[in-house]
């Protein structure tokens, strides 16, 4: 199996970079390239290395790693592609490679602390890291400069696909409010649905929604201070900025060990923490929640956006005790873990995305925090459901949670051959 996955991730790379897989995401994403560099660094840390300099060619002026990276023009099966996102419009996006306009969970420093922690006394990887150093910190202060217009040290999103959970039920509200005037949208085709099956997909009238955000962007030319004054949809969402909070420590460590300044990193941080705890904690469900900026009050809904933010170490004892039992009643109720969505609220969709499904990679950062916080028997539940999952129903993209109908399944959901899905597999048999 660890050949079939190295091979899964080799089948995928492309001119310097990997696709998370063909057809359905057939360029360079954000977070998925973060993930894959890990899986590289079990077997080709020259690929990993790589894999993260190809991304930074996307890198804007005002810091932000866009969340696709168009390196080919000629792709056709993808919607939204160059021409529909014209990263142009934004004087500071790169001149000679088109992007999207919109960030992702910048898991970038995290990602490569690990791949330090298997690699410490290489000299290529402490080159690199010099290299790649200030680049990263630059990306964190995109959020903090373009994306926190009150100086909180958290910062918003205005684009569900930023935050990597599309369609999850915490965005169903927000979305469902935005009055949607046909003129603003402009004519296009879902090409998502000729590769995945339709139901595991988002739904058409979500497209309309996440088409009509992708333009009020567009109309700012990207920009986060603009855009914050009309988008309908303002979320300081917990697992970007539990995973900033991450990557914050781990660019501190990391910049200490080759003589870098951290301070304006510590700074952030600390204030980041601070904030985090004081406005993301839900007492009614017990977990880490997003902020609804617009509404001014918490999303109260649980999902593995609130759970893996027990990554970040910002939860006392106590809060992370009470997460935990949450997965824990899960377990007991017969669901593999970890589910990307309440299986016990109305709107849990078991194959529905980010309504339900299991997802790997995601796997991968709250394993990291059960660890973290001590609740290893869990952490190796995770660990283990997340290994029986690959390897009985293959390198599929997200999984059923529902163990009982999972028995009888012999696939997984969404698209195969998924590079992350691949990378979290070499993860968890490394560790
Ligand atoms: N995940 C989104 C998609 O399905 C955007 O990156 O295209």
């Amino acid at each position: 199996m660890i050949t079939t996955a190295t091979n899964t991730i080799l089948g995928n790379r492309k001119n310097g970079f990997t696709i998370p897989t063909a057809k359905l995401y057939p360029f360079q994403w954000n977070w998925d390239s973060a993930f894959i560099a890990s899986g590289y660094s079990y077997f080709n840390l020259d690929f990993a290395i790589q894999e993260f300099k190809t991304l930074m060619k996307g890198q804007w002026e005002n810091g932000m790693i866009p969340h696709i990276i168009f390196h080919s023009e000629n792709e056709k099966t993808y919607f939204p592609n160059f021409d529909f996102w014209k990263s142009d419009v934004n004087s500071g996006s790169p001149k000679d490679l088109a992007t999207s306009g919109i960030s992702q969970p910048p898991v970038h420093g995290f990602l490569l602390e690990r791949i330090y922690l298997q690699h410490p006394n290489n000299p290529k990887l402490l080159d690199f890291i010099k290299w790649i150093f200030p680049k990263i910190v630059n990306s964190h202060r995109f959020f903090y400069k373009y994306r926190d217009p009150n100086h909180e040290g958290l910062f918003f999103l205005y684009h569900p696909w930023e935050s990597g959970r599309d369609n999850s039920p915490i965005w169903d509200e927000l979305l469902e409010n935005i009055e949607l005037d046909p003129s603003q949208i402009p004519a296009y085709t879902r090409l998502d649905t000729l590769h995945a099956d339709p139901s595991e997909r988002p739904t058409d009238d979500q497209y309309d929604r996440f088409v009509y955000l992708l333009e009020l962007g567009k109309k700012y030319k990207y920009d986060g201070q603009e855009i914050a004054k009309e988008s309908p949809l303002k979320v300081q969402d917990s697992l970007m900025n539990a995973v900033l909070i991450r990557s914050n420590q781990s660019l501190i460590r990391l910049g200490k060990i080759i003589g870098e300044d951290v301070a304006e990193l510590e700074e952030w941080n600390q204030q980041s923490v601070k904030l985090f705890n004081q406005k993301l904690w839900n007492d009614k469900i017990d977990c880490f929640a997003s902020y609804d900026m617009v509404n001014e009050k918490l999303i109260g809904i649980r999902e593995i956006g609130g759970w893996a933010s027990l990554c970040a170490g910002i939860a006392n004892q106590e809060q992370a005790e009470k997460t935990t039992s949450y997965l824990q009643k899960l377990q007991n109720n017969n669901f593999l873990l970890c589910p990307s969505f309440d299986p016990f609220h109305a709107k849990f969709d078991p194959k529905r995305y980010w309504r339900g499904p299991i997802w790997p990679h995601m796997n991968t950062l709250l394993f990291d925090g059960l660890i973290h916080y001590g609740f290893n028997e869990l952490a190796n539940k995770v660990k283990e459901d997340t290994i029986y999952l690959i390897e009985n129903k293959g390198f599929y993209e997200y999984f059923e949670p529902r163990k009982s109908i999972s028995e009888k399944l012999e696939r997984g959901y969404g698209g195969n051959h998924f590079s992350w899905t691949a990378s979290s597999y070499l993860t968890f048999k490394n560790i």
